[in-house]
């Protein structure tokens, strides 16, 4: 299969004419059962029709994922929710109004129409409504229900760049639309509403903080993620598998920054003795203070933003220059950190080194 590639000439809007006959006819491919992958303000999804359980299929066998790990239902309209969603809380409504279009998926009771093949077999089916224009141009010119998961091979890095989709998924699916790169870098926050208890089962840039602040309730943050020894597993069944990683070993180092640039420079050094290739994701500062093959860098220690916008690029061009070994300085876990930290760990199969 040849990968058709549509560039977007105005991706922040308003969309050329140009822009919208592409992604009509992107719409068309979407309605025809087949897949493309687009732009969203986190990751790129790879997107086929939620309501057709062929296309889940398809989905699944091109991302090479396991088929009971189910596929958020993008949405253009709140209203959407009524279709596949029933007994939908009033909190749900809540958290919809505050922070829809936007980074943020609700678990909720699912209706019939949705195929069980969409979510994993689940009663439940979790939903998102991006605010990145084009995605939701493309939604409503595919009906206004697009199964999506992030757009790479299962186990790797999500890609944030039209570029890092065709790396994975070219040959594979009808279409890319490439709208440049996503502006936050790391998936939405999933939030369970159809449980017992309103949590946050995959942590994102809408922090437990604030969906606790929209319901004046205390929103918790699924345990199995804070821990990694935790007995209990992930709620999200995308959070159990090994995840996001590259080729090379990930060490992320925790302790004050005096102490990780010291063990940081001691472990480069002994892994080049080792004939290792090295590379650090370290702050701004240190950027040219460390003696590694691959620097990148981003912001400063305390900006989780900077780092997120970065993370999985830079975990990409790791592998692209074939690094064996992967030093990560210790920016922050709060707020939106707790989101980079979470797929951080992820990354480096869930283990770290102290300083
Ligand atoms: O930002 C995002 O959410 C991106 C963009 C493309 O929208 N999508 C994304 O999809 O990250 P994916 O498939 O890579 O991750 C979906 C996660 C998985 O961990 C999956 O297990 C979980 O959502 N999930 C989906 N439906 C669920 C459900 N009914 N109950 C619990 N977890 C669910
Ligand atoms: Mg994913």
């Amino acid at each position: 299969m040849k990968t058709e590639v549509y560039t977007i000439e105005n991706p922040e809007g308003p969309l050329s004419e140009r822009d919208l006959a592409m992604i009509a006819r992107c719409g068309d491919i979407i309605k025809k059962g087949g897949l493309v992958a687009f732009p969203t303000e986190t990751v790129y999804g790879l997107g086929g029709d939620a309501l057709n359980p062929a296309s889940a299929e398809k989905i699944y066998a091109a991302k090479g994922r396991p088929s009971d790990n189910p596929l958020i239902v993008h949405i253009c309209e709140i209203q959407a929710i009524e279709k596949i969603a029933q007994d939908i809380p009033e909190e749900a409504r809540i958290l919809a109004e505050r922070f829809w279009p936007g980074p943020l998926t609700m678990i909720l009771r699912a209706r019939d129409i949705v195929p069980r093949k969409t979510t994993g077999g689940l009663d439940t089916v979790a939903v998102r409504m991006p605010s990145d224009v084009t995605a939701r141009e493309f939604i409503k010119a595919s009906g206004g229900y697009i199964a999506a998961p992030s757009a790479n091979i299962s186990g790797k890095p999500s890609p944030t760049t039209a570029g890092y989709v065709l790396e994975d998924m070219d040959g594979r699916i009808d279409a890319v639309i490439d709208g440049g790169a996503g502006a936050i870098g790391l998936e939405s926050t999933i939030v369970d509403l159809a449980g017992d208890r309103i949590q946050v089962l995959r942590p994102g840039y809408i922090t437990d903080h604030m969906l606790s602040e929209a319901l004046g309730i205390n929103v918790g943050t699924d345990p199995a993620l804070l821990d990694p020894n935790c007995k209990e597993r992930p709620k999200a069944p995308g959070m159990r598998y090994r995840h996001y990683a590259p080729k090379g070993e990930v060490i992320p180092v925790r302790g004050s920054a005096d102490r990780v640039f010291t063990y940081i420079t001691e472990g480069l050094a002994k892994a080049k003795l080792e004939g290792r290739k090295t590379g650090v994701f370290c702050s701004a500062d240190n950027a040219d203070r460390y003696d590694a093959d691959v620097v990148r860098s981003a912001g400063a220690l305390d900006d989780a933003e900077a780092a997120a916008h970065v993370f999985y690029t830079t975990l990409r061009d790791m592998d692209d220059e074939d690094v064996d070994i992967i030093y990560v300085e210790n920016f922050t876990d709060l707020g939106f950190g707790e989101a980079l930290w979470n797929r951080l760990l992820k990354s480096a199969g869930s283990k770290w080194e102290e300083a």
